[in-house]
């Protein structure tokens, strides 16, 4: 659960910093989707990824499974739920759901039109690595903003928790470091997806000055 987890944190902070290039130069960041697109080692990598997200969501239903069975039918002994038990930690599997979802409808959004197209050999709107335009056109779509930025707050949720268990799990923590880690994961997970939500709102609110800048 966890290094698969910390690698796919791993991924997102890297993801996260390649789409902000998008704010900056419309060139720099399509020259980043070439690299990325069909060739051999970034299909690689893709099915790397997709094997991390079975790996990680296969545990996740196990350990939700063995949770209810330890809990035996009455789930909660005591149902006034303890102050200190975080939200997202009882919520991990539903938040976990809607990520899910929220991550078929990016990747129909972008994958689909860009690395399978040039795969597949189909034609969408633009060019299969002209991702910038495939950014712009998404959030020229107020829909597609208010859903990515619940699925972004979702994420947020489930990371800042998954951060600090998966150091624990991997027994990185001491009284001490165990606090500074959470501060430091949590630190890390909101500036991760301040990146993402400043890609958005930078081409929903002004479409016509992205990646202009260099
Ligand atoms: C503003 C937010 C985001 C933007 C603009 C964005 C943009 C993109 C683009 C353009 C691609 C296609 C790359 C290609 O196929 O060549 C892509 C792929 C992908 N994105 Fe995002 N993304 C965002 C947020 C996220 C988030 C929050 C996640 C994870 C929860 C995520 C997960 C993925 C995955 C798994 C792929 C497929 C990667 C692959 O083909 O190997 N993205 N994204």
């Amino acid at each position: 659960m966890s290094v698969s987890g910390m690698a796919l944190i791993l991924f997102l902070t890297f993801h996260a910093c390649m789409n902000v290039v998008a704010l900056i130069s419309a060139e720099g960041y399509n020259m980043i989707c070439e690299f990325l697109g069909a060739n051999w080692y970034a299909v690689a990598a893709t099915l790397v990824l997709v094997a991390l997200i079975v790996i990680h969501f296969v545990y996740a239903l196990i350990l939700t499974v063995q949770n209810r069975k330890a809990r035996g039918s009455n789930r909660y002994a005591v149902t006034d739920k303890p102050s200190q038990v975080e939200w997202a930690s009882q919520n991990m599997f539903v938040l976990g759901v809607i990520i899910c979802l929220g991550l078929l409808l990016h990747l129909y959004n972008f994958w689909y039109n860009m690395m399978f197209a040039e795969l597949a050999g189909t034609e969408g709107l633009y060019a299969p690595g002209d991702g910038f335009n495939y950014i712009k056109q998404t959030f020229s779509q107020p829909v597609f903003v208010v859903l990515y930025v619940i699925w972004l707050l979702a994420i947020w949720f489930h990371i800042t928790h998954g951060f600090w268990s998966a150091i624990q799990t991997v027994g990185w923590s001491g009284h001490v470091w165990f606090k500074r880690w959470r501060v430091i994961g949590n630190i890390w997970v909101t500036v991760v997806m301040l990146l993402f939500l400043a890609v958005l709102v930078g081409f929903w609110l002004c479409p016509d000055c992205v990646g202009k800048l260099a």
